[in-house]
């Protein structure tokens, strides 16, 4: 890190209001050329707003920007391509349609592209090789893993000449491992003279991988300090303040006799279900889990977590097996028909599967049951009762939202994970499949989001808890199934594993089923 130089890059008071809501107030951030600069702060913060201004998004109602040493005003995206100030979102924009080689030239303003292909394609293979961005040129973007998608995302601004990057989350899609490759390609751009800002909730990672680190905190800066001078304790107070966070609930797996029944409740007999492109996604799964018990899926994503979820939920056919829930045969019943026989879904996706983004908080809460005589009188919605209920929800999951009638696309990420989990949770489920049900959210809320779990859990919830982590699938769950190639390698008691079996066969190593 080069801190002798001046900034790059220096946002100067800047302020951002949604009607009655400041997501910016009084914001300072300098970014130096060479340095990885990492945002933190809790869901809501302020931290996507902030770097929407940067790249011409949002227009702040107060503040400036400096780059280069001159004053600039970004109205729009394109300003901030043309200062060389580039951001993957949080939700890739890419085109599945199109190869990766057509997806990073169509954002270069070369007209011709699809006249050179070779030379496209050449050109990106450099690129890859250079950062170390390992991405097949001539695929298409369908084709791809999230990770993969992730480095053309990165590609693309390479390509446009960005000097800025801004990365917001961009570990929460990958892998541990393709997180730590992610940030040694970073450390690659930042070496070559570019300035790289990351937003993350992962103390961890931020402490390893950055060289700086602001916490924004109900959008004021609260600290910036050399990411060497970061502890966890710091970091955390600067993060939730002086508020003490959730405790993590220990008497949770002592009291296994009394929260699980001895009968299960739900089983899956020799299912099988193809994915999006037609392919074998899920090969002949058999499990059963029990009231009151929470049973992990470990496993590299992409390995048929997603199908196993959708198909539980009702949203996959299965092409063989069998699907009970307390004695009644769920394959082939709609999605209709698990709601109502008490299937509750987090999904991976939550803005393209759990919300609808146009709609709003009230809407979203009711979206599940708005036929139900609880929010309709013959045929008219009780526009009241449906607001009073999600205030209730909002009040009771610590939601924070700009406003009931406010579109959910507008609240932060955490935000939209909890009135997700809010809404499912109050159906009064027999089961819960949660798909990565804390990705995304800042520390206390992760916390919370696990007590809802384990709360339900102890009233004979069963649930299906879906993770990458091993730590967190062995604090929380009481057996693992583990998931490689649509295949289950073997299920374990968590009492009586261990990291390391777990991991051999998240790798593809077949295990006797206990
Ligand atoms: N377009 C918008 N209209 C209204 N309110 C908005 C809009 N964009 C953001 N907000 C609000 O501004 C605040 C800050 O949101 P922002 O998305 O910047 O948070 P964040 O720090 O990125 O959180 P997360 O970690 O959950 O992604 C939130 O209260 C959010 O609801
Ligand atoms: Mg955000």
């Amino acid at each position: 890190m080069k801190k002798q130089s001046d900034p790059i890059l220096q946002m100067k008071h800047i302020t951002k209001t949604f009607g009655s809501v400041t997501a910016n107030r009084d914001v300072d951030l300098s970014v130096y050329p060479g340095e990885i600069h990492a945002l933190l702060g809790e869901n809501g913060a302020g931290k996507s707003t902030l770097m929407n201004i940067l790249t011409g998004i949002y227009r702040p109602d107060g503040g400036e920007i400096w780059y280069k040493g001159e004053r600039r005003d970004i109205h729009s995206p394109k300003d901030a391509v043309a200062l060389g100030i580039g951001m993957v979102h949080q939700h890739f924009r890419l085109i599945p349609t199109l190869t990766v080689a057509e997806n990073v030239y169509l954002y270069s303003g070369r007209k011709s592209f699809f006249l050179h292909r070779d030379e496209m394609e050449k050109e990106i293979g450099e690129c890859s090789a250079r950062y170390n961005l390992q991405v097949p040129p001539e695929a298409y973007v369908w084709q791809l893993s999230v990770g993969e998608q992730q480095r053309v995302e990165i590609i693309k601004l390479l390509h446009q000449g960005a000097e800025v990057l801004i990365l917001d989350e961009p570990s929460a899609v990958l892998t541990p491992q393709e997180s730590q490759s992610m940030f040694d390609t970073l450390r690659k751009m930042a070496d070559s003279g570019k300035s790289v800002i990351v937003i993350s909730h992962k103390m961890n990672e931020v402490m390893k991988n950055a060289d700086r680190i602001t916490v924004l905190k109900n959008g004021r800066v609260e600290d910036t300090l050399p990411a060497a001078e970061a502890t966890v304790e710091r970091l955390t107070r600067a993060i939730v303040g002086e508020r003490t966070l959730p405790q993590q609930d220990a008497a949770h797996k002592d009291d296994d006799q009394d929260r699980i029944s001895k009968e299960p409740v739900f089983i899956m007999e020799g299912v099988s279900a193809k994915n999006d492109r037609g392919l074998p996604a899920l090969k002949k799964i058999s499990l059963s889990i029990r009231a009151g018990e929470i049973f992990g899926i470990a496993g590299v994503a992409g390995n048929g977590q997603r199908e196993l979820s959708e198909v539980i939920a009702g949203l996959r056919p299965v092409t063989e097996g069998s699907i009970l829930l307390a004695g009644t045969e769920l394959s082939g019943a709609s999605m209709k028909k698990h709601i109502q026989e008490g299937i509750a879904f987090i999904p991976e996706d939550r803005l393209q599967t759990g919300l609808v983004p146009g709609l709003s908080f009230t809407e979203n809460v009711i979206l599940k049951d708005y036929q139900s005589d609880r929010y309709s009188r013959h045929g008219i919605l009780q526009k009241q009762k449906m607001r009073e209920e999600a205030g209730t929800y909002a009040d009771k999951f610590g939601i924070r939202h700009g406003g009931l009638d406010l579109a959910v696309g507008l609240m932060s990420g955490g935000n939209q994970q909890k009135l997700l989990f809010a809404r499912e949770v109050s159906g009064s489920p027999r089961l819960i499949v949660a798909a990565y049900p804390v990705r995304g959210l800042d520390i206390g809320a992760a916390e919370s989001i696990r007590q809802i779990l384990r709360e339900q859990s102890r009233k004979g919830v069963a649930i299906v808890f879906i993770s990458e982590e091993l730590e967190e699938i062995f604090a929380m769950c009481d057996r693992v199934g583990v998931l490689c190639d649509g295949e289950l390698m073997g299920i374990r008691s968590i009492g009586q594993t261990d990291f390391q079996e777990i991991g051999r066969m998240m790798s593809g190593e077949r295990e006797e089923t206990t």
